[in-house]
């Protein structure tokens, strides 16, 4: 594995051996299997768990970490082909990635989509650069296609409660908000549930559709797997006999929608709130997933963030597990 920015980096038998890692080291630590590696960590976009858990993956490793806020201390860069670098962006990527790559032994980038069209944020033109210049290893924090890392510490929780995920029925459903967010998240969880053979239900108001490359990715993934992929606008149906229910906001599926015009059509689905209600329609001993961070009752209801189903600060902490297997395996660490 030369980067890790996407899924199919991994395909279904990698996904299985880093949550497998992960696990043997929740139980017993590496130690400094890091010492002597540096990671830079670029940010575009802002970031809690993300920044907290790679800083911590290596520092606890024994290796060290730079990290450039752009636009805050750092120039604000331009990624445009052909540009005309006449505005407030006074340096390109093309410049800046190689020149960061020289200084540390693998990047990390948090680059979110524009949100204008779904095919261009699908293509992943920010993330696709660092891969072709840095010179060394890419691993992504969210890019505008996909959040990998997070649907690997979604799918650990999942294993961690059910012993297992195969033919395990879990369900994605959108959430309101009060904006748009990128559908990195979702696609993750859905790439990344589908590769562990679960029985994966999306269910979405019409028009919020996921992009149509990473469901066919999915159903790829499945086949392979074993597992099943299953898109409905019925939420009870969705939810019927559904082990773990994967709450999340998104955006509509709509090329270049104008922001004021997209937030409308979200805010015409605010019974969307996941409530307690809504996870009684799930089975008995569903658990509950969201990826923080989360607008307590816009998008869930205080009852299902406080109650006994949540899993979302398990979630969270296993970020850092499976992305201090990641950076071992990317940075040549000791311990793989
Ligand atoms: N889940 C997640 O990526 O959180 P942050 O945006 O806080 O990093």
């Amino acid at each position: 594995m030369k980067h890790f920015t996407r899924i199919a980096d991994l395909g279904v038998n990698g996904v299985a051996a880093v949550l497998d890692q992960a696990q043997a080291w929740k139980r017993q630590a590496p130690g400094a299997h890091l010492a002597g590696k540096l990671l830079g960590m670029v940010f575009f976009n802002p970031s809690l768990r993300t920044r907290a858990s790679f800083e911590a993956a290596m520092l606890r490793g024994g290796g060290n970490a730079i990290v450039l806020e752009v636009g805050s201390g750092v120039w604000k860069l331009e990624d445009r082909n052909g540009a005309v670098m006449d505005g407030d962006r006074p340096e390109h990527i093309k410049e800046a990635i190689p020149v960061l790559g020289r200084y540390v032994d693998a990047l990390a980038v948090r680059t979110f989509g524009a949100l204008m069209d779904d095919d261009a944020d699908a293509a992943d033109p920010v993330m696709s650069a660092f891969r072709e210049l840095a010179g060394v290893p890419v691993i992504s924090m969210e890019s505008a296609r996909e959040h990998p890392c997070q649907g690997l510490a979604d799918l650990l929780t999942v294993r961690e409660r059910f012993g297992g995920t195969q033919k395990l029925p879990v369900t994605l459903t959108w959430a309101p908000h009060i904006k748009p967010l990128p559908k990195a998240v979702p696609h993750s969880f859905l790439l990344t549930a589908a590769a562990g053979g679960c029985e994966v239900r999306v269910v979405h108001p019409p028009g919020f559709e996921l992009h149509p490359a990473v469901l066919a990715e999915a159903q790829h993934y499945a086949r392979q797997s074993g597992g099943a992929v299953r898109v409905t606008h019925d939420r009870q149906d969705a939810l019927s006999g559904s082990r773990a229910v994967y709450a999340k906001a998104w955006g509509p599926a709509t090329a270049g929608v104008a922001a004021g015009e997209a937030a409308a059509r979200i805010a015409a689905h605010k019974d969307w709130l996941v409530t307690g209600d809504t996870l009684a329609r799930a089975a008995g001993d569903a658990i509950f997933l969201h990826c923080l961070p989360v607008r307590r009752n816009v998008e869930v209801a205080d009852e299902v963030l406080d109650g006994a189903a949540s899993r979302v600060i398990d979630e969270a902490e296993n970020r850092f597990h499976v992305q201090r297997v990641l950076l071992d395996k990317l940075l040549e660490g000791t311990a793989c």
